[in-house]
């Protein structure tokens, strides 16, 4: 038997927490947002605040809309404040121990049938799985940034996930209006196996000295319709994210193809992460 949503727990306010919280409570359901430190919840909630704003002026959700939806979010300090969810989304940082320790975490402040849910953009579904008391209900939910902008979910299930929990995971997604795609657990599922590689590979093209910044994303932009050029859309995504994933990529492949590029490394290194670092392949300061 699948179960209905109705209470979502989300870990991580940053950037795809904060997204799956906005497209969660628009669909009408509670939301329970939770990270390290009540700053960063109420980071995570102007952020919210602010793309919802933008929605209104588009006149893409009524303002009304909008203050339910708003209300529908309670800050959770504590792991037991998710006690009352039926599902909990992890969007932490792309870091296998974090997410790990996070489940271990959480596991015991959870009711028994309580689904829990990755949206990690690489890690293996089932060796998450494994580091939860609920193989059987886990899954990876693994939104697109931005998340009240892109059509897509990718659903992907580990070796222990039942039926039930991939039901519930679909008919959730369907509520808030998004289209599933199925990937199987492999590195980096669909969307990221096939995205990584072009953004790294844009890279080296910029570290071989092909093209500038400007004229290699100019040329993606204009000579192939992407809506971004793949070093700006590096930066949005975040170059640690990207450098994690091209990792988890070569080692779970074993392929000297997906090698990621030594300059995404340096700047990973120097802390130049990307908008959110306000430096990046671009500079936002
Ligand atoms: N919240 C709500 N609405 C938002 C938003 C947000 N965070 N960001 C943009 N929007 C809305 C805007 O209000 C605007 O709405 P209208 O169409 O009603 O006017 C619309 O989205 C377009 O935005 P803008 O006009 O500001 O700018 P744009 O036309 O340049 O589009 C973009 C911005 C949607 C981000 C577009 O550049 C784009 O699609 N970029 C590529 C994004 C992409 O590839 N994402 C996947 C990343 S990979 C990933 O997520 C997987 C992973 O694990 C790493």
């Amino acid at each position: 038997m699948s179960i209905e949503i109705k209470t979502i727990g989300v870990i991580g306010a940053g950037q795809m927490g904060s997204g799956i919280a906005h497209v969660c409570s628009l669909a009408g359901l509670d939301v329970r947002l939770h990270d390290v430190s009540e700053e960063r919840i109420n980071t995570g909630l102007a952020t919210i605040t602010g793309n919802m704003a933008r929605q209104v002026a588009k006149e893409a959700i009524t303002d009304s809309a909008r203050q339910a939806a708003l209300s529908r979010i309670q800050p959770a300090v504590t792991y037991d404040d998710l006690g009352a969810c039926d599902l909990v989304i992890e969007a932490a940082t792309e870091n296998e121990e974090v997410k790990r320790k996070i489940f271990t975490n959480l596991c015991p402040s959870l009711r028994p049938d309580a689904m829990i849910a990755t949206n990690t953009s690489s890690i293996s579904i089932t060796r998450l799985a494994a580091s939860t008391d609920r193989p059987e209900r886990f899954i990876g939910i693994h939104f697109m940034n931005p998340v009240p902008v892109m059509q897509l979910v990718e659903l992907i299930r580990g070796i222990a996930t039942e039926d039930p929990t991939y039901e519930s995971a679909k008919e959730f997604i369907g509520k808030l209006g998004k289209t599933v795609t199925v990937a199987e657990d492999f590195p980096a599922f669909i969307v990221n196996r096939i995205l990584l590689p072009m953004i790294n590979e844009a890279i080296y093209t910029l570290y071989e000295g092909v093209g500038s910044v400007d004229a290699i994303d100019t040329a993606m932009r204009l000579g192939a319709n992407h809506p971004m050029g793949p070093l700006q859309l590096a930066d949005f995504i975040g170059l640690d994210t990207c450098l994690s994933i091209m990792q988890v990529l070569h080692e779970g492949l074993a392929d000297s193809k997906y090698r990621p590029c030594p300059l995404l490394v340096k700047y990973v290194e120097a802390g130049w992460l990307g908008r959110k670092a306000k430096r990046g392949f671009y500079d936002y300061r």
